[in-house]
């Protein structure tokens, strides 16, 4: 076959192109779906998992921050970049967001990477922060978000929400089985937050336990929210894990 039959019959062309992309693609994607260690497999020193799923109010802090729409301004994946390392901390691992649903690793950053946001500063900073940006940062550009104080929290759906996550695979508990091979995953503490049978009573205490808001008398949207960004990024402590140790996943 002469190159001249594709060069000048653009139909030829267009499927032989889309031919060698696909096979393309596939050399790169395929091998993702058949190596363990795609995602890391983070321990902590007693040998459970290190990343866990959300707890309930942390999951309803989520839904809060994509329904509000916030990464539109703010991406969650730091690359494995010096700079970004330097102003961030370490490059996401593919194990932070494997219990993602949906991912909100972002596309644009008009404000910062909140990969790693978490214990950066105080919760009073973010109910500020999140009720008026500019009380705290001058100069910011970011909205003001005050209905989250006003709301309280919604969240008589808590277990249907659960139940829906666990279908795509988030290891949400529901029979006793389920129950131990999570205490045995994540530890007897995590194991009991991730029970969807408990999870109205475990949000509750969740949310007067930590009082994010500052107002005791109420959980509010503020408390759920404030809960999900507090937990960004510490899962994993890198200062116990050697440097090089991630390297052959990536
Ligand atoms: C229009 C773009 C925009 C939107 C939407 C937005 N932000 Fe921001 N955000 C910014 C900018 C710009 C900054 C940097 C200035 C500042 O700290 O306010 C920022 C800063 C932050 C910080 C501090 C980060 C740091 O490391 O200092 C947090 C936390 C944050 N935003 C959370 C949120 C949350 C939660 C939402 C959704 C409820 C949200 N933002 C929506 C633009 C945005």
């Amino acid at each position: 076959m002469k190159h001249e039959i594709f060069e000048t019959n653009i139909g030829l062309l267009i499927i032989f192109t889309m031919i060698a992309i696909s096979i393309g693609g596939l050399v790169e994607i395929t091998p993702l779906f058949y190596i363990n260690d795609t995602v890391e497999d983070v321990r902590r020193a007693d040998g459970t998992q290190a990343v866990r799923p959300y707890t309930p109010l942390e999951q309803r802090g989520r839904d809060i921050y994509t329904r509000e729409g916030c990464y539109n301004c703010h991406s969650q994946m730091i690359r494995p970049f010096r700079d970004e390392a330097l102003r961030y901390g370490h490059y996401s691992l593919a194990a932070e967001s494997q219990y993602d649903h949906p991912f909100q690793w972002g596309s644009k950053r008009t404000g910062p990477d909140l990969a790693r946001v978490g214990g950066k500063y105080s919760d009073t900073w973010h109910v500020k922060h999140l009720v008026r940006p500019k009380s705290v940062v001058p100069e910011s550009i970011m909205p003001n978000y005050p209905w989250l104080l006003e709301n309280d929290l919604d969240y008589s759906d808590i277990q249907a929400r659960m139940e829906a996550l666990k279908k795509v695979g988030v290891p949400y508990s529901l029979t006793q089985e389920e129950y131990d091979s999570n205490v045995k995953q994540f530890g007897k503490a995590v194991a009991d937050k991730l029970d969807i049978t408990r999870a109205d009573e475990n949000l509750v205490s969740e949310a007067q336990d930590n009082n994010r808001d500052g107002i005791p008398s109420r959980i509010t949207e503020m408390d759920a929210l404030v809960a999900y960004l507090q937990m960004l990024g510490t899962l994993i402590d890198f200062k116990a894990h050697d440097e090089h140790e991630f390297i052959k996943a990536r």
